[in-house]
């Protein structure tokens, strides 16, 4: 196992795999799609995901890959040598090409706009007066209607997504992770401070903690779902491959429970900052996955320094970005490199090459290509139906099957003992077992059953 490397520090865990749990999940995503599905109920029922579903796949990923020390069809393989199982691995390999495809676009906006920030077009907004939001609204639809920047930016970060895991997950993936967190923490609460002042946020407060439990629909209980599962990297082997290189003392359970909390802290605080700003403005919460980026720049004209601020949130959160794309890339990497004995170079570089193509779709579907951008009979862009396509429905269906897996075939007893070696008074494992038995996968399997029925 050391020839495939590991975390460095006793803390790498926690650190490299906060890394690919917080990212652009929490800060794009999580608003957008709270926006779009109800507010404080999807965040209401978003939480309990967390806690009786994600939180448990997360354990039971991370002690899987701890305990073989492989790929996830490696992991798969190595307990179930024989059937169908290591084809849940397969879908998360192909599931990490395809969100990576797309990720990478949300993480090109980042560095396109840590550029606007820097030149100074969010306090020009300032000088539109009350018709800010309206300013950056048109701003940003120009700005995705570019297809050769679009492209341009695509490129960029996928290079430095490769870049960094051609050179290997110790000395890439780990160093990054150290100083990011705190520093982002910092600037966000600022953030949240110029948004919760604004004239009206009020309103924004009430849309998203006051629930309106006649919004709960099976599209938002699954929506909810799928978001615990990407914002905590799950359903595709992210975190058994992350677990791989862990070391045995390592106390998983406190990790994972860190972990999620960071997670959830990040997502929970990024609604404090949309949301305020967006009723503040007049805009609207449902308008989908430019939400974000529409209103971020409102604030940072309204707040002292807002050219410098703004310049380095949106740096930050590209590096955010970057140790997700990482963790993503990391999962059809490791599996050609532990399956296939190709070297960490060439399985980066053809990987990313893939991924590249495959992300051009997506690229051009923010306004560049009509058709793209308004798909016919599922009425959205391409970008939202690859997102829901694999960021939602495959990450759901890929952690109904590890915890069946875990659960029953590897069975909860083995795993249990990967899971207490660094953590001898685990006082939770009763919980644990049930939820991975029987919770998890029964709560799963009805939310995904209960769009069809
Ligand atoms: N969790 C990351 C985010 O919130 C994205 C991510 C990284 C991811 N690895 C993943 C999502 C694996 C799903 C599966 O930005």
């Amino acid at each position: 196992m050391s020839k495939r490397g590991n975390w460095n520090s006793r803390i790498g865990f926690i650190l490299a795999a906060s890394g690919s749990a917080v990212g652009l999940g929490n800060i794009w995503r999580f608003p957008y799609t709270a926006g779009k599905n109800g507010g404080a109920a999807f965040l209401l029922i978003y939480l309990a995901a967390i806690l009786v579903i994600a939180l448990p796949v997360l354990l039971a990923e991370a002690a899987l890959g701890r305990a073989t020390g492989r790929n996830p069809v490696g992991a798969f393989k190595a307990i179930a040598p024989r059937g169908l199982w290591k084809g849940v691995g397969y879908l998360g390999v192909a599931t990490g090409f395809m969100i990576l495809s797309y990720y990478a676009v949300i993480a090109g906006w980042t560095l396109g706009y840590f550029v606007k920030a820097v030149r100074g077009e969010f306090s020009r907004l300032a000088a539109a007066g009350t018709d800010a939001a309206t300013a950056s609204r048109q701003a940003f639809e120009s700005f995705g209607a570019s297809p050769w920047l679009q492209i341009s930016l695509l490129v960029v970060f996928l290079g430095l997504t490769v870049f960094v895991v051609s050179r290997g997950v110790s000395g890439g993936i780990e160093r990054w992770s150290k100083l990011l967190m705190p520093m982002l923490l910092g600037l966000l609460f600022l953030l949240m401070i110029r948004s919760l002042t604004l004239d009206g946020a009020a309103r924004g407060l009430e849309f998203y903690l006051k629930p309106d439990f006649s919004a709960i629909r099976p599209s938002v209980i699954i929506a909810a779902m799928g978001q615990a599962f990407f914002s905590l990297s799950l359903g595709m082997g992210t975190m058994i491959t992350y677990g791989s290189y862990v070391e045995k003392g390592e106390n998983l359970p406190a990790s994972a429970g860190w972990i999620a909390f960071c997670d959830t802290l990040i997502a929970v605080m990024a609604g404090f900052i949309i949301f305020p700003a967006v009723f503040s403005q007049g805009m609207n919460p449902a308008e989908g996955p430019g939400l974000v980026f529409n209103i971020l720049p409102v604030i940072f004209a309204k707040i002292p320094l807002g050219q410098l601020f703004g310049a380095l949130f949106f740096l930050l959160l590209a590096i955010a970005a970057l140790t997700s794309t990482i963790s993503v890339l990391e999962v059809p990497v490791a599996y050609f490199i532990d399956e296939r004995s190709w070297p960490r170079r060439k399985a980066a570089w053809i990987v990313g090459g893939i991924c590249l193509v495959m992300g051009v779709p997506a690229a051009l579907s923010q306004g560049s290509v009509g058709f793209l951008s308004e798909l016919p009979l599922v009425k959205m862009d391409f970008l939202s139906l690859w997102d829901l396509i694999w960021g939602n429905l495959s990450l759901s269906i890929g952690a109904l099957f590890i915890a069946l897996f875990v659960g029953w075939v590897w069975k909860s007893g083995n795993a249990l003992l990967e899971i207490t070696r660094g953590s001898e008074r685990f006082r939770l494992a009763f919980f644990w077992v049930i939820a991975i038995r029987y919770v998890a996968p029964a709560l799963i399997l009805v939310i995904l059953l209960s769009k069809i029925l």
